[in-house]
């Protein structure tokens, strides 16, 4: 073995506390563990490999620290707990050093395997490093703790929080849009109340004491003898009552029927009343004006068919039906072939009605239309089930936001 390489290795296996056994040979190393002596006298393969187990060892049993190690780690640690940015990184800081895992351990094994005469130098280093690492984490805990924000402090840089925005119902989307059009050709809004008589509901519009939409499994009968409106047809009997010819008015709003609950009945639902009273108001008129609202709701093209029908408040009566918006006419499964959608029930005013609010029906006519909301907005919007319009599901309302 050559002499220069020996005493590299004997260099360096000595920092890690192996010293050499002069005692027996010059270039023999015996080691803390006395299974491994390191001899010249082996050959220069078996030195090596010996060489290798014991360098493998020193790898996983790190070298235990030097005197200056410690001193160098106890000021390293205090500057790095003093530069702790908030509590979080502090604790980290503490167990880094002081943690079963951390530098405090290393230091105590060193003290265990220093030299006899050198212990108590060792002793002292170690106590100092307990004594200025657990001092500078106190010093850094008071510090923060007296910058930290109080928890009940007000940002007011901070970006408010914004409530979600709700969005406009659909089925108020399309009253909106309904009212608009009218607007245009001289209608204003008139309201009434939800809970109504039996006089403006039924008896003012002609309504014959045995028509069956009297009877309470059609109409919800409050206590005290008044009713939900089942249609927006008192709201005509309201305003005639409070004012003079001529009338020109829409109605929009909520009414009540005993419906069972399916893809197209609701026992809530909207409709739109609407009613023109003047002199001399013809039935071109009423068909006209739904013509002009069908073209204007459902687009150019679109048009109205009237078919007869009998309602008490109007004579004559018809149904009216707007060409299909899927179809276009041609005729589809939307509107059963047919080419047309039921939109309204209309007529013209019936004298009775005139002289149960007062009007002098040989000095006015008028006619009076009421169709339903959730239907134009089932086609506009398309939806495929009233129920959706009532369940205030937001996954569902957004899509109309
Ligand atoms: N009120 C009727 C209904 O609810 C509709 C209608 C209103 C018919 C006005 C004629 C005139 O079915």
């Amino acid at each position: 073995m050559e002499p220069g390489r020996n005493s590299f290795f004997a260099l360096n296996l000595e920092t890690c506390g192996y010293h050499q056994d002069t005692a027996s040979d010059p270039i023999i190393l015996s080691s803390p563990n006395p299974h491994i002596i390191l001899s010249s006298h082996h050959s220069v393969l078996q030195t090596n490999i010996i060489l290798l187990c014991v360098s493998l060892i020193s790898f996983y049993k790190p070298c235990p620290m030097q005197l200056e190690d410690i001193q160098h780690l106890t000021d390293t640690a205090v500057a790095d707990i003093a530069a702790a940015a908030d509590e979080t990184a502090l604790e980290a800081a503490r167990v880094r050093y002081l943690g079963r895992k951390g530098k405090l351990p290393d230091i105590m094994a060193a003290l265990k395997t220093a030299a006899p005469e050198q212990r108590p130098q060792y002793g002292q280093a170690a106590n100092q490093f307990k004594t200025r690492v657990g001092e500078a984490l106190d010093a850094r805990k008071s510090a923060l703790a007296a910058t930290a924000t109080p928890a009940n402090a007000l940002d007011v840089t901070r970006p408010g929080d914004l409530p979600p925005l709700g969005s406009i119902h659909p089925i108020r989307q399309i009253i909106g849009r309904v009212t608009e059009i009218f607007d245009r050709i001289g209608f204003t809004v008139a309201t009434g109340p939800d809970i109504d008589s039996v006089f403006n509901n039924f008896d003012a519009l002609n309504t014959p004491a045995d028509h069956p939409s009297r009877d309470p499994q059609d109409t919800f009968y409050l206590e005290d003898g008044s009713l939900l409106r089942c249609h927006t047809s008192p709201v005509q009997v309201r305003h005639m009552l409070k004012h003079p010819p001529p009338v020109r008015i829409i109605a929009p709003g909520r009414a009540y029927r005993r419906d069972t609950p399916d893809a197209t009945h609701s026992a809530n639902f909207h409709q739109v009343e609407g009613l023109y009273v003047d002199k001399k108001v013809s039935m071109a008129d009423l068909k006209s004006d739904l013509t002009y609202f069908a073209g204007e709701v459902l687009g150019p093209g679109a048009k109205a068919r009237f078919r007869p029908h009998f309602f008490p408040f109007t004579e004559p009566s018809v149904e009216v039906d707007f060409t299909c918006h899927v179809c276009k006419g041609k005729g589809c499964r939307v509107c059963k072939n047919s080419g047309w959608i039921e939109i309204a029930g209309a007529g013209m005013v019936d004298p009775n009605v005139f002289q149960a609010v007062n009007y002098d029906p040989d000095a006015v006519t008028g006619y009076a239309f009421g169709m339903g909301l959730e239907r134009i907005a089932m086609i506009l919007l398309e939806i495929d089930d009233i129920r959706r319009l009532y369940d205030n599901d937001v996954r569902f309302l957004r899509q109309f936001a």
